[in-house]
Formats: C-alpha cells, sequence, structure tokens
C-alpha cells in the first residue's frame, strides 16, 4: 500500500452525473488488482483528511483511472478539479476478485451504476471471455458497454424504466441465463447492497459460487476506524470483518446480512 501524491491527467464528463478521472499514479498503477481500491484525499476540500473510496476502473502504464458519480459535496468538487491540479491517492487499498482461469468456470459480471467500474479490470485479465449483467435506473446509468464489447465480453443491459435494453432488474436475465444452464459458472457482482443481497440468493438458488465486493462507508481504508465492518461466517459462528482489508470483495456464502441475535 501506498501513498502518493498524483497528479490529474483528465477529468471529464462520461454521461449524465457520471466522470472519467485518470490519473498518473505509477506505484498504484503497477500494483493493482482487480477489485481493489484507492482511497482520494481530495485536496481543495475543507475536510481534505476524509477520504473517499473508488474502485479503480482502468491501469494502464503509469496511468489509472477511476469512473464516478457525483453524490455529494467530495464528488462535486473532484468533478471541478483539472487536469494538472493533484490527489491525495493511498492505495492500492483492500481484497480484490479471484481473476478467472482459462479452465475454470465462465464468469458472469453483475454490475449496478458505477459497480461497472470495479469490473472492467477483472474482465480484462480474464483469460476468457464471459457475460456482463449491467443494471441502473436509466440508459445514462449504463456505463463503458463498448469498453467490454471491445474486450470480446457479451454485454446484457437493463433499465428499470426500459429505457435502454431489457426493462427490469440486472438479476432477472441472470436467472434466465442460469435456468439455461449453471454448470461451470461464477458469478462476481459490485453495485448497490440490494443487488448484493439478490446475487447472493440467487448464488445460493442455482449452488454457484459468488463473489461480491461490498458496498460499505468507510473512514480510515486501513483497518483502523472499523467505519466499514460487517457480519461475516467464521468458525466459531459469526465475526466482523474490515470491508477495507478483508474485503471489500467476500465470498457470497461468507456474508450474512443480518447481525444475528
Ligand atoms: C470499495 C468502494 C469502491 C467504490 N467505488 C466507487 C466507484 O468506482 N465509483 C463511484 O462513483 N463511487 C464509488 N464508491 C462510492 C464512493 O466512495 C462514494 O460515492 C463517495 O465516497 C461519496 O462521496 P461524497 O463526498 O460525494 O458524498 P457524501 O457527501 O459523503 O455523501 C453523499 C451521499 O452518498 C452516500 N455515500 C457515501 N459513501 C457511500 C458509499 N460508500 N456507498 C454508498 N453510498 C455512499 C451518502 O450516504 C450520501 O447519501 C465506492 C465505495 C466503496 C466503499
Ligand atoms: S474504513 Fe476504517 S477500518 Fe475500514
Amino acid at each position: 500500500m501506498l501513498e502518493e501524491l498524483v497528479q490529474i491527467l483528465a477529468n471529464e464528463r462520461e454521461v449524465g452525473a457520471y466522470f472519467r478521472l485518470t490519473l498518473l499514479a505509477p506505484e498504484i498503477a503497477r500494483r493493482v488488482q482487480p477489485g481493489q481500491f484507492v482511497h482520494i484525499r481530495i485536496l481543495p476540500m475543507r475536510d481534505a483528511l476524509l477520504r473517499r473510496p473508488f474502485s479503480v476502473f482502468q491501469a494502464a502504464g503509469d496511468n489509472l483511472s477511476i469512473l464516478y458519480k457525483v453524490v455529494g459535496k467530495g464528488t462535486a468538487v473532484l468533478s471541478r478539479m483539472q487536469a494538472g491540479d493533484q490527489l491525495g491517492a493511498l492505495g492500492p487499498l483492500g481484497h480484490g476478485f479471484t481473476v478467472p482461469k482459462s479452465s475454470g468456470e465462465k464468469p458472469l459480471l453483475v454490475a449496478g451504476g458505477y459497480g461497472m467500474a470495479a469490473m472492467y479490470l477483472l474482465a480484462q485479465r480474464s483469460p476468457r471471455p464471459g457475460v456482463v449483467f449491467v443494471g441502473g435506473r436509466r440508459r445514462v446509468d449504463i456505463l463503458c458497454e463498448q469498453e467490454f464489447r471491445a474486450l470480446g465480453w457479451d454485454v446484457c443491459a437493463t433499465t428499470e424504466d426500459g429505457s435502454y435494453g431489457h426493462r427490469g432488474l440486472v438479476t432477472e436475465p441472470l436467472v434466465t441465463e442460469l435456468r439455461r444452464d449453471a454448470k461451470r459458472k461464477r458469478l462476481f457482482a459490485c453495485g448497490p447492497t440490494p443487488m448484493l443481497k439478490a446475487v447472493a440468493r440467487i448464488a445460493d438458488d442455482f449452488d454457484v459460487p459468488a463473489e461480491l465486493s461490498m458496498d460499505e462507508h468507510m473512514c480510515c481504508g486501513v483497518g483502523v476506524c472499523l467505519t466499514c465492518v460487517i457480519p461475516v461466517k467464521s468458525a466459531d459462528g459469526w465475526e466482523y470483518q474490515r470491508t477495507c482489508t478483508e474485503g471489500p470483495v467476500f465470498d457470497s456464502k461468507e456474508v450474512l446480512w443480518e447481525v444475528p441475535r
């Protein structure tokens, strides 16, 4: 894990409230694994000590990029920063996805909104292409479809308002696919908690392995403050684990969705 003062190379609107930020961050870019994240200190903010976590979307040579949605004050300040400005970046952090093997199960990725950002490196480093199920409320929430297709992956898009792809939830075509053939498939999911919970249930129903990138609020990002803990199964029953260090990616069979009484 490294702390780098990194330079913004580009920070441009992708679509709607989504921006693509490209950073010159050689040390982190070289080490990052799919599903890991960077903890960004937005220097112009008054409370710049509080960092924001973002999945690494792409990494190439000395550069890495992030795909982010403007949702609050940190991301709003970030969206106004320009090429040449600097940020503090701590990373790569966390435990990421298991990269599929060429002889292993077919990867099925399930992404909601900016969850797509955590999936690209995994697709790029997978020796065999699979299918990406991507969902959002509206068409503008369906991100970087062409980039996945360019890697040879099939993309199945769903929107809740039917403005693009199938109308409905991202889990519906996933279930159709698994009903067709669930053998030798592995699920990888990143998105809002209700979607992750649904994917875990589907993985159970069809008895397929699944890895989930949990979306929890984080403070320190390095295992100290315990803001980000979730209950997971353990040898003695259950225990809290930190999504910033033991996660964000967990085996779906280990995650407990409520604290046991
Ligand atoms: C491991 C990890 C990877 C992430 N990767 C990405 C990514 O690739 N792209 C991206 O756009 N966002 C990502 N996020 C979410 C991102 O960190 C938050 O959207 C960001 O911190 C919000 O900062 P803010 O100051 O703009 O919002 P705030 O002003 O702090 O909050 C605005 C709203 O966003 C909500 N919010 C804040 N943090 C989170 C969170 N972690 N999850 C859900 N809602 C949150 C708040 O509850 C509030 O409703 C990731 C989060 C985690 C934990
Ligand atoms: S964010 Fe501090 S322990 Fe995870």
